[in-house]
Formats: C-alpha cells, sequence, structure tokens
C-alpha cells in the first residue's frame, strides 16, 4: 500500500493519486474545477499540501452518492484556504451538507425499498399496481412516481 511516511508535508501528483486511488487525470481535473489546490516547484512540477488527500477523499465519497462536482466545490470553498483544516473546519462543513445528505438517504431508502412495490409511474405492469393504482388514478395526481422526493413530482402525491 503506498503509505506516505508521517514526516511527508508535501505530495506529488504521482504520491496524491497512489494514496488516494484518484487517477492522476482526475487530480488534474480536481485541480482545474478549483476543488483541490498545488503550488508549482521551478521545475513547473506540482506540489500538494498532505490536507488534499483529505479533500479528495471527501471528493469522492461525495461523488460516489450522486452529489453534484459544483456542490462539492461550494462545501471545499468553506474550508481555509491558508491553513490545514481542523475537525471544527470540517464539522461545519458537514453541519452545512446535514439536510442535503439526509435527502440523499432518504431517496436511496424509497429507491431500496419501493422497487418491489407499485410505484404509481403508470405502467400498470405489477400485479400489485390495479390494487395499488387501479385505471392508473395516481396520473391524475402526479408527474412521474412515487420514488421520486414530494417536491419533484408535481400535483399531490
Ligand atoms: S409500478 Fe408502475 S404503475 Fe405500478
Amino acid at each position: 500500500m503506498p503509505k506516505i511516511p508521517e514526516k511527508v508535508h508535501e505530495l506529488t501528483v504521482g504520491q496524491v493519486s497512489a494514496r488516494s486511488g484518484a487517477a492522476v487525470s482526475a487530480l488534474h481535473f480536481y485541480e482545474a474545477k478549483g476543488l483541490i489546490r498545488s503550488r508549482r516547484t521551478s521545475g513547473n512540477q506540482r506540489r500538494f499540501t498532505r490536507d488534499t488527500l483529505r479533500r479528495v477523499a471527501f471528493i469522492r465519497a461525495a461523488q460516489r452518492v450522486g452529489i453534484p462536482l459544483a456542490t462539492i466545490r461550494e462545501a471545499l470553498a468553506e474550508l481555509p484556504e491558508e491553513r490545514t483544516p481542523d475537525r471544527e473546519d470540517w464539522a461545519r462543513l458537514s453541519a452545512a451538507w446535514r439536510s442535503e445528505l439526509d435527502a440523499r438517504i432518504k431517496q436511496l431508502g424509497r429507491l431500496r425499498d419501493h422497487l418491489t412495490d407499485c410505484i404509481g409511474c403508470g405502467c400498470l405492469s405489477l400485479e400489485n399496481c390495479v390494487l395499488s393504482n387501479p385505471d392508473d388514478v395516481f396520473g391524475e395526481r402526479l408527474t412521474g412516481s412515487r420514488l421520486l422526493p414530494e417536491q419533484e413530482r408535481g400535483g399531490e402525491g
């Protein structure tokens, strides 16, 4: 495993890539999008501060649950640039994100729990659609399905 000794405070793009699991091209992309920053050596080599590893871990985890890059960038912009973010800084970010993450957890739960039920989408393809959505009555009240968050369904549902 690409263990990086504690005494190493500045990392090459290769070290960040090896330790974070993010491709070098992805790190270049994150930097181009303003999500991470590096300094350049006299030989124009990138050098990243060690806390970049935490930012990259955060970016990848957030992307994995479908959070848009712009939202991730806004959140990271709350962190201080002039010093390594500490626990309080991350706690502030986490608090700001709590409602976003709670909404996603709720949506993921809906997806996990309702795929075997009638979701009121109008397909009438499951046995229990006849009971839950006879003659597609949901179509009179909502657009889309009950898998979507209420505010995205149109009408009441
Ligand atoms: S699952 Fe589509 S209408 Fe029931």
